[in-house]
């Protein structure tokens, strides 16, 4: 009943989008919006430089800076890969060597183990795999070794100590110093456990150390076994008990990231089993979440609505279902969020989909990436101007609305549009770089294989920058090819290695080999691969926990 009235609503408050509107973007019109976003890029880094540099964020409103994820100077972590896909070769050689002489990782800071790995980790990562790009000087063996590539490490290895939990599932937040606090709740969110596959297996690929791989992937097969009997999994997990916290299913804050790790870890590493467990995801979200190309949030355990809202957040999606050719249901979806950027000229954080409104306390717009996000991967996979469009409307209300003299400031509600006095780093990592690339179908990034460079590595010549990137969560792109050129003959053993320490089962039939003993090891990962394919299809259910969230927040039922 409920859904009936829903679906008559949307028919009434949003209005059909017009395809063709979008016609007019010649080449000059994208000349032109590269031009503005570049020029957007430049008034909040220089901003942040001026004013706010050390320190991890500029203030807009004040303009002066603050620390907020660990005292990492953080934003120019962050901006540092944006700076070349912009073309500014200059700036990202003065900006890495800086971060070589200054950021140090041994400081008493409460970090967030997610979001260090995700723009610190991540930024470090692409910044050290796009310095040959960048023209910097490389050190004999680079991609496999180099200067960010250990500061990445480095800032890695501080998060490990996050993994040592009885389910292998890390703690939300280390001391990077001390390591976990011994006050530090259990409870994590389900993407904070399933958000490091892209940067960890890079890491472990890049440095020959199997660690980082090793951890991330148990995370990520303790995630899987608490599933739902209908498929689904929550939104908190204590990740010593294994019991959700939280039971809301849904694709946008504390799970998106995790969802987008498995079909991203799935094709960077040409992973089956990853891709499996996305895939039977899917189908639940797509059976018990999704009403009218809107997806709704349910019980984990029963499927029914909890809250019809839509997040801010959740607009990736339709970006990670073109990665997976899901073209048709992506563009609905876009158009369906769209509309509300229309009618506020930004995304607020929570939008009640049966009041068409925002939802209270959550009317904030922090200039987010993931609608410009969909829309650079949709109009990579269709050349709709639509969202050429989106791009437009965006360059033009962020410019309008919440640029100010020293940068670009969070709008703190979309019905006013008053601000907040934050510029958050993803601004630069995230929303101009995407936007750029929406507007530069040539740039580097899309290249189509038609490019490359050839730089010898360790085991031989290796092709690199060919294409194919992939981006983590912050919009930090890896390059697959550097994963291989590194790793060719270290995941061979590493596989060998598990299954010899009895951590993975071995193949049935070991037959004594008259080969050479290289001959032998791809025998055994063949048929270890075959054997992977069955288990992951299903997943055991999850006792009930008395507890449930509102709005991201946790309560026990007897507040309620
Ligand atoms: C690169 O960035 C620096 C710092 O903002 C700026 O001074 C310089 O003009 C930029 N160069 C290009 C080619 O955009
Ligand atoms: C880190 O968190 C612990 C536990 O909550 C607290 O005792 C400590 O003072 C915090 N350290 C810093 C530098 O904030
Ligand atoms: C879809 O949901 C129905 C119950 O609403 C269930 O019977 C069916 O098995 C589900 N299908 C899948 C593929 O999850």
């Amino acid at each position: 009943m409920l859904m009936k009235y829903l679906c008559t609503a949307f028919f009434c408050v949003f209005p059909i989008v017009n395809h063709a509107a979008g016609k007019e973007f010649t080449e000059h019109d994208m000349a032109h919006y590269r031009e503005r976003i570049k020029s957007m890029f430049y008034h909040a880094y220089n901003s942040y430089l001026e004013n706010a540099y050390p320190y991890d964020e500029l203030r807009p409103l004040t303009c002066d800076g603050q620390d907020t994820w660990g005292s990492f100077s953080l934003t120019l972590i962050d901006a540092l890969d944006t700076l070349l896909i912009l073309g500014n070769k200059t700036e990202f050689q003065r900006v890495a060597s800086v971060l070589q002489e200054n950021i140090n990782f041994d400081s008493d800071v409460n970090a967030s183990v997610f979001e260090t790995n995700i723009r610190v980790v991540g930024g470090l990562l692409s910044a050290h795999v796009l310095s040959k790009k960048a023209g910097m000087e490389l050190e004999a063996g680079w991609p496999c070794s180099g200067p960010l590539l250990r500061m990445a490490e480095e800032a890695a290895r501080k998060l490990l100590p996050a993994f040592q939990t009885p389910t292998g599932m890390p703690y939300g937040t280390v001391n990077l110093l001390r390591g976990v606090n011994p006050t530090e709740t259990p409870v994590t969110c389900t993407a904070g456990v399933g958000t490091f596959i892209l940067e960890f297996s890079t890491l472990s690929r890049l440095t020959g150390d199997p660690v980082f791989e090793k951890v991330a992937r148990k995370a990520l097969r303790e995630l899987w076994k608490t599933c739902s009997d209908i498929g689904l999994v929550g939104n908190h997990i204590d990740v010593f008990s294994s019991k959700w916290v939280a039971q809301d299913a849904g694709i946008g804050a504390g799970v998106d990231s995790y969802f987008e790790y498995l079909v991203k870890g799935a094709i960077l590493l040409q992973d089956e089993e990853l891709h499996s467990m996305f895939l039977e995801y899917d189908k639940a979200i797509r059976n018990y979440t999704k009403y009218d190309d809107w997806y709704f949030w349910v019980q984990m355990h029963k499927g029914t609505v909890s809250m019809p809202v839509f997040q801010s957040l959740e607009a990736f999606w339709p970006g990670l279902q073109s990665l997976i050719g899901d073209l048709d249901s992506a563009m609905k979806t876009f158009l369906n969020y769209y509309t509300v950027w229309k009618q506020f000229g930004g995304l607020p954080e929570f939008y009640s989909i049966p009041q068409g409104y925002t939802v209270d306390k959550r009317e904030g717009y922090p200039l987010r990436p993931e609608l410009i996000e969909s829309a650079m991967y949709l109009y990579r996979a269709t050349a709709d101007p639509t969202l050429l469009q989106l791009g437009r409307d965006v360059v033009e209300s962020i410019e309008k609305i919440s640029r100010v003299d020293c940068g670009f400031a969070t709008v703190k509600d979309v019905r006013d549009h008053k601000l907040d006095n934050r510029m958050e780093s993803f601004f630069l990592a995230e929303t101009l770089k995407y936007l750029y690339l929406l507007f530069d179908p040539d740039n580097f990034l899309h290249n189509d294989g038609s490019h490359f460079d050839t730089v010898s590595g360790p085991h031989g010549d290796c092709v690199l920058g060919a294409g194919g990137y992939v981006f983590n969560t912050e919009a930090h792109p890896l390059d697959p090819a550097a994963l291989h050129c590194c790793s060719q003959a270290r995941t061979e053993r590493w596989e060998i290695e598990e299954i010899l320490s009895g951590e993975r089962e071995p193949p049935k039939s070991q037959t004594s080999s008259t080969g050479e003993p290289h001959e032998q090891t791809e025998r055994i990962i063949l048929q270890d691969r075959k054997k992977r394919k069955t288990p992951v299809l299903s997943c055991p259910s999850q006792p009930f926990s008395s507890k449930l969230s509102i709005l991201g927040q946790v309560f026990s039922t007897e507040n309620t």
